[in-house]
Formats: structure tokens, sequence, C-alpha cells
């Protein structure tokens, strides 16, 4: 079931998106957050540095999931997801770095690491997951064809998806990884609620084929459909086509 929020700026979007964090982390229990990289979820990340700085709000005792990592990056390297997210929220706040789930894209045995990661994730249930949408319909890094039972994997990049994110490397699609470790799509519908966070025309289709579209593995986040909580934020360009 989607509840949709339409809003004119990325930093409205932002402030709506966090009311649905703040529930999650004002709830009843200490939540296991499932986090995202990207550029969709940054202004949500300022939202919750903020509240932790204004509010006393403590990470203390989160577990975060992150979705997925580059294959080939070293953690310290400036584009890995690790770095991502430490730069974008880790150092802000007061969660140990224990606590800090981001699947290993840099180890031996990439397809043995999925399958840790994937068994640690396991073993918690996410009370949110924040994702953001590819052009391409891909959520985390689970790209067209990627099957709906899939749990965490290895995933070659589609070329479009490689484009977009070239970006964050000089504008030079050659610097960008060919593959991901990534939960699957299985491994996301486990989370209790989604935040799902869309911004720009260039989303527009995709966000379409995510709610109106038949579901099918060609737009992998109209799975999304079957589930029971999805939060989505959108500018009006992302709205466009709904
Ligand atoms: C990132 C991720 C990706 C992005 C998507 C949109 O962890 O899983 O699915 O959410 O590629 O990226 P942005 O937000 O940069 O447009």
């Amino acid at each position: 079931m989607f509840h949709v929020t339409v809003k004119d700026t990325y930093d409205e979007v932002s402030a709506e998106a966090f009311k649905v964090m703040k529930e999650v982390m004002y709830g009843d229990h200490t939540p296991v957050l499932g986090l995202a990289t990207g550029s969709s979820p940054v202004g949500l990340y300022k939202e919750m540095i903020r509240d932790h700085n204004e509010n006393g709000t403590s990470y203390k005792d989160i577990l975060t999931f992150n979705l997925d990592e580059y294959i080939g990056l070293p953690r310290d390297h400036r584009e890995s997801y690790w770095t991502f997210m430490h730069v974008n929220l880790f150092n802000h706040v007061d969660i140990p770095d224990e606590n800090v789930h981001v699947p290993l894209g840099c180890g031996e045995d990439p397809e043995a690491d999925c399958a840790a990661y994937e068994e640690e994730l396991a073993k918690h249930t996410v009370d949110v997951q924040v994702l953001g949408i590819g052009s391409d319909g891909h959520i985390a890094f689970n790209e067209p064809g990627c099957p709906f039972d899939s749990v965490t994997h290895v995933m070659d990049l589609t070329e479009q998806t490689r484009q977009d994110n070239a970006r964050f490397f000089d504008g030079d699609i050659n610097q960008v990884p060919t593959k991901a470790c990534t939960m699957g799509l299985a491994s996301i519908m486990r989370a209790k609620k989604i935040i799902l966070i869309a911004t720009g025309a260039n989303k527009a289709d995709a966000v379409y084929g995510m709610m109106k579209g038949p579901k099918t593995v060609d737009c992998p986040a109209s799975i999304l459909q079957d589930h029971a909580e999805v939060y989505v934020f959108l500018d009006k360009e992302a709205a466009s086509k709904l």
C-alpha cells in the first residue's frame, strides 16, 4: 500500500520523509534502520542529524543495515558507500561503528560476503527501510530482470545506472564499478515500513512504473505494490507521470 506525499522542493520532501522516520525513532523500541546512499536520502539524513543535535536523539543502541556497496572499492575510497554513510550520517551522530552494517565490497569472495550479510540481516527485523529509485526502476542495486525472491547477492550494474552514477566519479563512467553487492528484493520486502524518496524529472517514469505499471521484474520497484506500508515522497517532477 502506497502513501504518497508530493512537495515543491527537495527540502520539503526531506522534511516530510523525516516525519515517518521520527515516528519510528521515537517509537516503543530502539529501531533497526535500513539505509540507502545516493542523492535522494541526503536531506533526510540532514534532518536526522539536526534532530540528534537539537533533541539529543541517540543512536547509541540503533543498528543500521545499508542496502548495497560497490564491488572493488576499498572501504576508505571516497565513493564507497561505507564512506558515503560516514560522511552523510554516521560521523554526525553517536552510533558506535559496531552497530553499522554495510555490505563488504572489497573482500576476496563477494558471493560469500553477500551470503554472510544476508545471514546477519535475517537475524533482525528492519523497522524502516529508506530507498531511492533508479531511473531504470531499480531499488538498492536490483536491476531490471532481478528475481523478486532474491536475497543479498552480487549484481551487474546496467549501463544506465553506471551512467547515472558517473556524476560521483568525475563524470567518467569508466571509473564506476561494474558490480555491486546488494540486498535482494525479498530482503527489502521484509522491512516493516519503507520510505522511498524520488525527486527530479528523470525519476518520473520509474515512479510511474513502480506504482501504476504492471508488477514485473522489468521494473524491480514494482514489487513494492505488494508491501503493506510504503511511504513515497516525491517532488512535482518525479510525480509528473502519475
Ligand atoms: C543506493 C541505492 C540506489 C539509489 C538509486 C537512486 O544505496 O540503493 O538504489 O537509491 O540509484 O540514486 P539517487 O538517489 O542518487 O538518484
